[in-house]
């Protein structure tokens, strides 16, 4: 699509009233309303945040995977976050979309929220650093960002009714900082706003929040809703709110027509909000985007996507086990997550990739020549494994009617796995509100036994095998938590089935509307969903007993296993913070008989209780890793790439002992943020509990020496021209690697309480064997300030500031400090 030139004021003012309020709501899922007589385009925007998705659900273009927000967040790398938003920014290019749906920059308060591995960490200033420098790289090939959920999406439970309940200072410190850095450094054309209230009043439709972007900020991009997340037609337009997202509209069109002529809404309301979309879609429209959408996958993207997984690998604990020798005769290769690596979590942020790695292919690779063995040691799925390899032929038909004589094909779409979200799907003549469906396809089972199937719903389905009914999800339907938390449990049916004979699998699916179950408080995307998985049945211990039996004969052992997209997804959040059941019997057995010999892998996005952490010898966090996952794991435990990844989240030992315990779930309608602004690692710290693994920690197969003292400059604190902290740092190891210095300031003593100590600066710094680099780490004018809840402004109060350089939030290994001279009231950016 090329580039389109018009002139907004003008079009503002000839195009018809009709056209001006069909601005302020999309047209589809992701498109903004044309007017081609004007030269205004179509915007296509798109999710986000890990990879392109582009406009389908199903049957979609594959696409880049990223790494997930937690896996980028953990490289602490400003210039390879830079690089993965320029990747993010050609993949939209080749999707036909202007506009990508992400960063999420929301705040993982508890690790049990379902979406925390989208963002990048608990700390504002990470956060808010990695936010400016992917969407900076995205804008850099012409793509907007949109960066969101403004604000307080940090739960999914009921999230678009949860009233968080959330100080002012909290707020502004912990909870819109990470917004407040990418207005001032990135500014980026859109912003996503939340589905929640905070303190009383849903985001959406809140005037002083959107004033204070707009006013205080003084950044002015376009405001979108998140996906059926516009509630009125009045609050919202006189709040703020630009586009209603998605369309057909449901609170706009003939609604704000009515509002107005009852004065409820002004003529210049709807030209201040028209303005600003047509200024988005002029901006957008200046890249030259494909006109079909296409997949392009690169050998040089897949090699910057393994570089980001491997950068994000974090080395948790080493006593002499990594990296693993070279020439290794027989390798056991254990676990759930082996053979089917975790490449993204669940929700609008996952999506089908190019291609996936698993660990398996990636040690083979690595080592040619050994004895690998291999044995799953424990199932880790929530959902039976989906049917994708064992399944042929298989097509899915779509019908106005359930069954009958009158019954006519609409349309048929090819598939490959019997899971499918039909949330944009459409057709000519179907009918979105209520359809059905019929997916055929042919299973070879590749072992014979027990099969069990489970068939979970958005909508209402029957699984036949052979023509005979193994699963009734359509009757008695109980809710779960797939899809989005519309879904129902996982119906279970079983069958004894032979391998390498073909068996005829058959789902008779009815959309969403024939549901019978009652929904509540969550987002209705229509369309409906389902997914089927297969698995063989198998005894635990049995299976347990195969894996010792391996790691005991084995040279070394890599035991890989996690969560995976059905644990942590958008939709819900997680009950407990504890590994798939039968995992941890199987790691400590495994420990056991071969703790010296034996790395343990652990995929998923936010932390998990590892209560063999003391048994093991070397532990290792692999997030959702993308595309290059096996690749990007394999580098760092062969040592190919040095680990230089530090976590972004505080680990606890425990769940309770996390900041939002005791307040995390939506209670009585509200949520609160009973923490205050101990988030993460302030929490830790100043309650003096012990966490399993800090905050910024993370090994590295290198040593490095930091000079103890910092020297600061000016030492008088200028907010116009803040301190420089400057360090010396060596790499005394034998491995080129990278150190992250991590730059805390500690305030003075005051009648207002303050963490014992903040993240406001890091550099990244590689250095090669024996080299030794002089780092200065630039402070910003937040280093020093509070947010004042009486005066409603910033204060950076007068006394002596401690600069504390950490190799972690607890491995504090340089000090130097600076004055403020006098107390100052600040407000902006
Ligand atoms: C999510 C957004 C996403 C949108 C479109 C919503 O459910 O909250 O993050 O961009 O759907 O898929």
């Amino acid at each position: 699509m090329m580039p389109a030139t018009f002139d907004v004021e003008k079009v503002l003012t000839n195009i018809s009233e009709q056209d001006k309020i069909a601005l302020l709501s999309g047209i589809d899922f992701w498109h903004t309303h044309p007017i081609p007589e004007f030269n205004v385009p179509s915007i296509r925007a798109t999710d986000g945040p890990n990879g392109i998705r582009g406009t389908k659900f199903f049957a979609g273009i594959p696409a880049a995977c990223l790494p997930c927000g937690t896996a980028l967040g953990a490289t602490w790398d400003r210039d390879l976050i830079y690089q993965a938003g320029r990747l993010l920014g050609d993949e939209c290019i080749a999707k036909g979309a202007h506009c990508w749906l992400g960063p999420t920059i929301n705040m993982p308060r508890s690790p049990l929220g379902g979406r925390g591995f989208e963002s990048f960490a608990e700390d504002p200033h990470l956060s808010g650093i990695l936010g400016k420098s992917i969407i900076l790289g995205a804008e850099s090939k012409g793509i907007i960002s949109t960066v969101k959920h403004f604000v307080g999406n940090d739960q999914e439970h009921e999230r678009r009714a949860v009233d968080v309940l959330v100080t002012q200072r909290a707020l502004r410190e912990i909870y819109l900082r990470p917004f407040q850095i990418v207005a001032r450094d990135a500014k980026p054309s859109a912003l996503m706003t939340s589905y929640n209230k905070i303190n009383g009043k849903h985001v959406v439709e809140d005037a002083r929040m959107l004033n204070l972007i707009r006013e205080e900020w003084k950044w002015n991009p376009l405001v979108m809703s998140d996906w059926y997340g516009t509630y009125t037609t009045i609050d919202s337009m006189n709040a703020g709110l630009d586009l209603e997202m998605p369309g057909p509209s449901r609170y706009r069109g003939k609604y704000i027509e009515s509002a107005v002529q009852a004065r409820l809404i002004k003529q210049s309301t709807i030209d201040a909000r028209a303005r600003k979309v047509l200024e988005f879609v002029r901006k957008a429209s200046q890249v030259e985007v494909s006109e079909v959408e296409r997949g392009r996958d690169s050998q040089t993207d897949r090699a910057l996507n393994r570089k980001i997984c491997a950068n994000s690998i974090v080395l948790l604990k080493n006593e002499d086990i990594l990296p693993l020798p070279k020439g290794i005769k027989k390798l056991a290769l254990i676990g759930s997550h082996m053979k089917t690596p975790a490449i993204s979590g669940g929700g609008s942020a996952s999506l089908e990739p190019y291609y996936s790695v698993s660990l398996y292919e990636a040690c083979r690779e690595a080592n040619p020549n050994a004895d690998l063995l291999y044995e799953v040691g424990s199932y880790a799925h929530k959902m039976l494994p989906v049917i994708d390899r064992l399944l042929t032929n298989a097509v899915i038909h779509f019908y106005n009617e359930p069954t009958g004589k009158k019954r006519r094909l609409i349309s048929t779409e090819p598939i490959s796995t019997t899971a499918f979200q039909f949330m944009d799907y459409n057709a000519p003549g179907l009918n979105r509100e209520l359809f059905w469906a019929t997916l055929s396809g042919q299973f070879m089972p590749d072992a014979s036994g027990l099969w069990d199937f489970g068939l979970s719903v958005f909508g209402t389905a029957n699984l036949y095998i052979d023509d005979e009914l193994v699963i009734n999800n359509t009757t008695n339907q109980t809710r779960g938590t797939a899809f989005f938390g519309k879904g129902t449990i996982e119906e279970l049916g079983s069958k004894e089935l032979v391998a390498g004979t073909t068996y005829k699998i058959r789902i008779e699916f009815g959309s969403a509307n024939t549901t019978t179950m009652k929904s509540v408080g969550m987002v209705n995307f229509g369309g409906g969903a389902a997914n089927l998985g297969a698995c063989l049945r198998m005894d635990q211990d049995k299976m347990i007993e195969n894996a010792v039996k391996i790691a005991t004969e084995a040279d070394y052992a890599i035991i890989c296993t996690g969560l995976n997209k059905d644990w942590e997804s958008e939709g819900f959040d997680r009950t407990h913070m504890d590994l798939p059941p039968g995992v941890d019997r199987l790691i400590s057995k495994v420990l056991k008989v071969a703790a010296d010999k034996t790395v343990i892998v652990n995929q998923s996005g936010t932390p998990v209780t590892l209560p063999w952490a003391d048994q093991a010898r070397c532990i290792v966090q692999a997030w959702y890793g993308g595309n290059e996952t096996g690749h990007g794991i394999a580098d760092v435990l062969f040592g190919d790439v040095n680990p230089c990844a530090k976590l972004p989240l505080s680990w606890p030992v425990d769940v309770r002992h996390n900041p939002a315990y005791l307040n995390y779930a939506s209670v009585g309608g509200r949520v609160l943020y009973g923490e205050d602004i101990y988030g993460g690692y302030r929490f830790y710290e100043k309650t003096g509990r012990k966490v399993l693994f800090p905050f910024g920690h993370g090994l590295s197969y290198t040593t490095f020496e930091v000079s103890s003292t910092v020297t600061v400059a000016p030492q008088i604190f200028n907010m116009d021209c803040p301190a420089v902290a400057t360090v010396q740092i060596k790499n005394t190891g034998k491995m080129a690697g990278a150190e992250v210095l991590q730059l805390y300031i500690s305030a003075p003593e005051s009648p207002t309480p303050r963490p014992n100590k903040e993240l406001h600066g890091f550099e990244k710094v590689f250095l090669q064997p024996g080299e030794e680099k002089t780092v200065d780490i630039q402070l910003d004018r937040y280093a020093t300030s509070f947010w004042d809840e009486i005066e409603d402004m910033w204060k950076s109060e007068q006394g002596t500031y401690e600069m504390l350089i950490g190799t972690s939030s607890q491995e504090v290994v340089a000090r130097g400090n600076f004055q403020v001279d006098r107390t100052i009231y600040w407000l902006g950016l």
